[in-house]
């Protein structure tokens, strides 16, 4: 069995000073077709300027990456809900592993730390949204995420054509 990848926190400084390697992580997603909230027409300037809005925020965020030899390979982030009516909630957003780094493990590794960080933080019960058919389906399912309902023609993927949203939900322990 092979050892999880090493997962750190991102500080707001290292995100600013991470937000071009962050960048790579999205546009390579996007050149992958995957639905990361851009359409195709992505820059880097966007990309970066992304992250820095990101190491911006002042609402308890969590940024969790995995390194490989050439930077950042992967990225989750843990969005707390701010309502008062939801402190035990929370949102993973943006599981991105740039492609020359798939499949060893840096999602799952990167998805038990973000689960773990929303515990620490007293929020257990857990919400993502992901395309319907996207790559990170059968890894959500693996990892004991319920598929709660799909949204119909939800939003555009890269190229511009309609997909459906499944919402994923899972409760801490
Ligand atoms: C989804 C994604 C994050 C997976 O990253 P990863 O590091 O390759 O995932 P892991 O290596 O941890 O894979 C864990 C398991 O998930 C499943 N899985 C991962 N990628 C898969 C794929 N392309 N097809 C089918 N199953 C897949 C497998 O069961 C895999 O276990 P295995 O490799 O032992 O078979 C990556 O493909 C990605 O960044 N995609 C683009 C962005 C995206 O769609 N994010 C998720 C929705 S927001």
């Amino acid at each position: 069995m092979r050892p999880p990848p090493p997962i750190r926190r991102l500080t707001p400084d290292d995100i600013a000073a991470s937000a071009p390697s962050l960048a790579c992580l999205l546009l390579d997603a996007v050149a992958d077709g995957a639905s990361v909230g851009f359409l195709a027409d992505l820059a880097a300037p966007r990309a970066e300027a992304y992250w820095r809005g990101i190491a911006a925020a002042t609402d308890g965020r969590v940024v969790l990456a995995a390194d490989d030899a050439q930077g950042i390979a992967g990225v989750v982030l843990v969005l707390p809900y701010a309502t008062e009516i939801q402190p035990h909630r929370a949102e993973i957003a943006k599981l991105i592993v740039h492609r020359r780094a798939r499949r060893k493990g840096i999602a799952t590794a990167l998805l038990q730390a973000a689960e773990d960080s929303a515990r620490g933080m007293g929020r257990t019960v857990l919400s993502l949204f992901t395309r319907a058919g996207s790559e990170g389906e059968p890894l959500y399912r693996a990892r004991g995420w319920t598929r709660v309902g799909v949204i119909v023609a939800d939003s555009l993927r890269p190229d511009g054509t309609l997909c459906d949203g499944a919402i994923y939900t899972k409760r801490l322990r």
